[in-house]
């Protein structure tokens, strides 16, 4: 019943946005109905279940009052967690909520979606260079929330592996013409069922390209047009795939986001990935994510999302629970350059994906204000939006556009290629004619040569390759912190590739997911959060294949601390800690951090508390009784025991903070760590660490300590950092601390 489906693809599918509109089917009483999830609490033990206790339809009919309301329940929980969700008026929600074994009710959320050498370049090399644990990662099961995936691709082949690993408890529910292997070893599918297209299977390329950069098996000689030709593989490629549809070109539906985390967690993955971001900022009790990554982590499953595709504004950070793994996205030493060339032999360094060959032919060229229909004004022509130009006047030329989407709208016009203003020019698109994406600067000197030349022409080059080593940046378009959720946790944790990144692909898509472009394609390139997140969830699994007793957040702050610095660049928060986190993945040194900050479900309950969380509000995250007392509503959120440390203080005056901190030793016996602060040039900071020295007897011993952090008017333009780094003369166990106001 999805109304008003949308299906967008911006930037060429540099985000995916997938918006689900909410039923709205009306009933007798003409009272709107919309899907509420409803929680229920934890599973009953088994001492304790009756069929009472899951019985979703009972409550169902009770509410409503009807007998038949299978049409009413949409979702039910009952795996992992319990609840359900139902359509339901106001007014059910109302009595709904009252009823006594009800924890909580809140209305389902829109979601949103959101490689050749990305391994490479942050070291892990390919074959029997990288140091692996065989058998334990080929038992090793990623879980990929998404939109389904291509089981014939080459990165998911049956070659080599073995049955699936006897934890395996799930099911291959992959629908119509959907078939499982030893590689893809689960599917299921929680979509709306679209004609024709009833089944696990990726129709838009999204989810096979996420999965494959977790865990596709290499496969040798791919490429996009002769691009990026090489191996493409996976973080852990003997590592087995489970498949969880929830998005569709009809959206990604909340409830079916918490279905598939249910399922997930009883499945027996080991690792979850959800390249899916909310529409807007909710807090944690009415984010499925949060919530269902809440569940997962009390049973010992790590959850990597995106942080978002909304950057270099500020605090765009969607992603902002501190049980969730964050993952920005930064440009690798790679880059594809598409050139424009003209008539008088100038050269115009662009950035662009094109696949096309103009074979140095020069077309004339027309800026899209200069081709405007009488109907239309200069600032929409400019863009070269719908219905603006005059396809007469287009027609065979190179347009001038200055909006990434306008191409679109130029070919459809006839227009042989397009030359786009990029004012961000870090990254490149996808389109399906020959299109060159040029820097601000590039672009005014494009127009000036235009409106000084009488015949001005110009060419449009095929990509290449270019090389650039002082890589890595994060992004312009990934998302910011500081959160909005929670000031005192650095969001986003970590950063990893996430540029045009060359992975499996649905070839019943195009690579540009738009009508006219006709190529198909096995493997494609792609730009987002959404390719950053796998990256992370391949790391986790294979520091996991080496630790396997490790909770999440072991795993989460060992990538964390071994995670390469980055530098802050630029003024205002844009390129600092909020762009990056911990710096830039290093999968090698995670395996064997030192040392590790852990933090236990109940660690993450003291800091909802100390949120000022009311016991009935935690319990929608946390599923259970747990409830918010005196003394755990005192604590500091900035006291979680997390691998970073920030704080939100006030601009003038003077501040003072205390992190408080413990650490696990997951190294050698008869270990002495030495702390040490790095500030930043110019920082105001006054920082001390007590105890400074940590000397651990034996493996798995915890110690704790303080770092108070002080300093006079920091004022609200920048925030300022510090590293603590424990070191035992070999192991750096780095830790940022960042310290900020904003008006
Ligand atoms: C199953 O799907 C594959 C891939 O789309 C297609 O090639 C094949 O024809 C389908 N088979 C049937 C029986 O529909
Ligand atoms: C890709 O690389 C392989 C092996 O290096 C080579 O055989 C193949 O011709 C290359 N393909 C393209 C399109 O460059
Ligand atoms: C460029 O040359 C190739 C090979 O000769 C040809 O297939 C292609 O159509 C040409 N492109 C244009 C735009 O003329
Ligand atoms: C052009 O149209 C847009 C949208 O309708 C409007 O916001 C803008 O002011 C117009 N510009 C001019 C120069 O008329
Ligand atoms: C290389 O990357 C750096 C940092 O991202 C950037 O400032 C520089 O312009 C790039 N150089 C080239 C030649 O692209
Ligand atoms: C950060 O800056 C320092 C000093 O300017 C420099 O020595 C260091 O190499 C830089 N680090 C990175 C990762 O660029
Ligand atoms: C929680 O409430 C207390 C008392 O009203 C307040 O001092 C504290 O700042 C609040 N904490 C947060 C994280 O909002
Ligand atoms: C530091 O600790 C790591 C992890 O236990 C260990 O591998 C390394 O040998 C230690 N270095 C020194 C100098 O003791």
């Amino acid at each position: 019943m999805a109304k008003g489906a949308t299906f967008y693809c911006l930037f060429s599918c540099l985000f995916v946005l997938f918006s689900s509109t909410v039923s709205a089917i009306k009933d007798a009483d003409d009272e709107k109905q919309q899907v509420y999830i409803v929680y229920l609490g934890a599973l009953p033990s088994r001492e304790n279940y009756t069929p009472m206790s899951t019985d979703h339809i009972g409550i169902l009919q009770e509410v409503t009052g009807e007998s038949s309301v299978e049409k009413r329940l949409v979702r039910s929980y009952k795996r992992s967690f319990n609840g359900f969700a139902a359509r339901l008026t106001e007014s059910e929600r109302e009595r709904l909520a009252g009823m006594e074994r009800v924890v909580s009710v809140f209305p389902s959320p829109k979601m949103k979606l959101q490689t050749t050498s990305s391994w490479n370049f942050i070291g892990l090399k390919e074959g029997s260079k990288t140091k692996r644990n065989p058998s334990i990662e080929s038992d090793t099961i990623i879980g990929v929330i998404d939109s389904g995936i291509w089981p014939e691709s080459d990165s998911f082949s049956n070659q080599g592996f073995g049955p699936s690993p006897k934890k395996w408890k799930g099911t291959c529910a992959g629908g119509k013409n959907f078939t499982c292997n030893n590689k893809i070893i689960g599917a299921r599918d929680y979509t709306a069922k679209s004609k024709g297209k009833e089944s696990a299977r990726d129709y838009t390329g999204h989810g096979t390209h996420t999965a494959s950069t977790a865990a596709g098996n290499a496969v040798a000689g791919t490429n996009f047009y002769g691009l990026g030709n090489g191996t493409a593989r996976g973080g852990v490629p003997a590592a087995r795939i489970a498949v969880y549809k929830v998005c569709d070109a009809e959206g990604c539906g909340g409830e079916a986001i918490l279905s598939a985390f249910d399922d997930a967690i009883a499945d027996g993955v080991d690792v979850i990935t959800i390249s899916i971001v909310l529409n807007d900022i909710p807090p944690f009790q009415q984010d499925p994510i949060a919530i269902g990554a809440f569940h997962a982590l009390a049973k010992g499953i790590l959850t990597v999302n995106s942080a978002g595709n909304d950057g270099p504004k500020i605090s765009t950070v969607t992603s902002s629970a501190p049980w969730v793994f964050s993952v920005a996205a930064s440009i690798t030493n790679r880059a594809f350059m598409a050139n424009v060339v003209l008539e008088n032999g100038k050269i115009l360094v662009g950035r662009s994906v094109n696949t096309y060959d103009l074979n140095g032919t020069k077309y004339p060229l027309v800026y899209g204000k200069s081709a405007a229909l009488s109907t239309c004004n200069e600032t929409k022509a400019r863009l070269c939006e719908a219905e603006c130009l005059d396809g007469k006047v287009v027609k065979g030329k190179i347009v001038l556009c200055e909006s990434s989407e306008g191409p679109i709208e130029a070919q459809k016009l006839g227009a042989v290629g397009s030359i786009v203003k990029n004012p961000e020019p870090d990254h490149a698109f996808v389109r399906s004619f020959p299109v060159s994406f040029l820097s601000d600067d590039d672009y005014k000197s494009l127009v000036s040569y235009i409106e000084s030349t009488k015949d001005p022409k110009a060419t449009v080059l095929k990509s290449v390759e270019a090389f650039n080593q002082t890589a890595p940046l994060v992004v312009s378009f990934s998302s910011r912190g500081p959160s909005t959720i929670v000031s005192d946790i650095l969001k986003p944790d970590i950063t990893a590739p996430g540029v045009e990144i060359l992975a499996a692909y649905s070839p019943d898509s195009s690579p540009t997911e738009t009508e006219f472009d006709t190529r198909r394609v096995k493997y494609s390139v792609m730009s987002g959060t959404s390719m950053a997140c796998p990256h992370i969830a391949g790391v986790a699994a294979y520091v996991k294949t080496f630790n396997p007793q490790w909770s999440p957040s072991m795993i989460q702050s060992a990538i964390m601390t071994t995670a390469s610095p980055m530098n802050a660049s630029g003024p205002g928060f844009g390129m600092t800690e909020f762009a990056y986190g911990a710096g830039h993945v290093d999968p090698i040194a995670a395996i064997n951090p030192g040392l590790v900050y852990e933090s236990t479900k109940a660690d993450h309950v003291t800091f909802l508390c100390g949120l000022n969380y009311t016991s009935e509000k935690l319990r929608i995250i946390s599923g259970d009784n747990s409830i918010c007392t005196k003394k755990n509503s005192k604590a500091l959120p900035r006291n979680l025991n997390y691998p970073t440390m920030s704080a939100k203080v006030s601009g003038t005056g003077s501040f003072k903070v205390t992190f408080q901190r413990t650490v696990t030793n997951v190294g050698k016996p008869n270990s002495i760590y030495k702390a040490k602060v790095v500030s930043s040039p110019g920082s105001k900071l006054s920082i001390k660490v007590n105890p400074s020295v940590l000397s651990m007897k034996s493996a798995y011993e915890k110690q704790s300590f303080t770092v108070t952090v002080s300093g006079n008017s920091l004022g609200t333009e920048q925030p300022v950092s510090a590293n603590l780094i424990w070191s035992n003369g070999s192991n750096i166990v780095r830790s940022p601390i960042v310290v900020y106001a904003m008006s």
